[in-house]
């Protein structure tokens, strides 16, 4: 039976601009690529993901008045049930600058119809939560939804999968937050903001690790970009999920597609998380090699052709 997943979160406009080296503070530089428009939010993407990976998700995300859901969530497999419009905000937008030369970007945000969520309005959709074998948010509405939405899948035995991503510039997460979560997944520079140790080698990842079990998590992935990423449970099981190589074209929602890609592999009881990250890993190694972030998002297909090149 086809897994059900919820994503709880952003929904983004992406301004895309590819520039052949980042310019520095103060700089002017020419490029010779015009602004692409594209849908993207670290919510969205993930939903797109998982849903393209064969999953029935629901996507709980906000918008402004002016979106077009049936244009532009016109994905098969995802729900537009739970797509609510804000009153008062436009659709949050991402400006993406990305570097010709290596692919990495740099984001700016404004939350727009993404920062309007409430408990409550998360609380309105718990019956999409409820019937889901996993919840995934992330950081781009505000904790209290977050929250809501944790406590909902508790409630109902839903498992829970935070990206702690962006990281809010304050630092730490409340520790309620942590509490509610499953399965943490940050990147290098997340878990740093979050534990203050920095990752340099497996060592430092299993005191990383360590953090997070002493909190109430007991899945840990920390995603550390062309390397792959690194899991460890608190049944002491750990290892590394080599990343598939590729020539980097736009990394943009690489670790989106990871986390949406790898819930739809993933067993109730996790005992094949390392099978179900490789399976994530293929699906963000076809998303780096493409530009944009929704657009670049593979369907179970591509992914599959992946893994069979690599047998
Ligand atoms: O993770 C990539 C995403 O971050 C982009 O699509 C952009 O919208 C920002 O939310
Ligand atoms: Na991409």
């Amino acid at each position: 039976m086809a897994k059900i997943i919820t994503v709880l979160g952003s929904t983004n406009i992406d301004k895309v601009i590819s520039v052949p080296r980042f310019a520095t503070s103060g700089e002017t530089l020419h490029t010779p690529n015009h602004q692409i428009e594209a849908m993207g939010g670290k919510g969205l993407n993930q939903g797109v993901a998982a849903a393209r990976s064969g999953a029935k998700t629901n996507m709980i995300t906000k918008v402004g008045k002016e979106f077009d859901t049936s244009k532009n969530m016109n994905v098969e497999n995802l729900s537009t049930d739970h797509v609510m419009v804000s009153e008062t905000e436009e659709t949050g937008q991402a400006y993406i600058t990305v570097s010709a030369e290596t692919g990495d970007n740099i984001i700016h945000i404004y939350g727009g119809a993404n920062a309007d969520m409430a408990a409550a309005d998360v609380r309105a959709h718990e019956a999409a939560i409820a019937e889901s074998d996993f919840l995934i948010t992330q950081l781009e509405i505000p904790m209290e939804a977050v929250i809501e939405g944790f406590k909902i899948a508790r409630e109902n035995g839903v498992k829970t999968i935070l990206n702690p991503a962006p990281m809010p510039e304050n630092g730490g997460l409340p520790a309620e937050l942590l509490q509610l979560t499953d399965i943490i997944t940050p990147n290098e520079h997340e878990t740093f903001l979050l534990t203050g140790i920095e990752v340099t080698d497996e060592h430092s990842m299993l005191h990383n690790a360590a953090y997070y079990f002493e909190r109430g998590i007991d899945t840990v992935i920390i995603t550390i970009g062309s390397e792959g990423s690194f899991f460890m449970r608190d049944n002491g099981e750990e290892g590394i999920v080599p990343a598939f190589k590729v020539s980097a074209v736009d990394t943009t929602a690489a670790g989106d597609t990871f986390i949406g890609a790898t819930a739809t592999r993933l067993h109730a009881n996790l005992d094949n998380l390392a099978e179900a990250m490789r399976y994530g890993s293929a699906a963000s190694s076809v998303t780096v090699s493409r530009a944009g972030a929704q657009p670049s998002i593979p369907t179970e297909a591509e992914v599959l052709a992946v893994l069979d090149a690599h047998k």
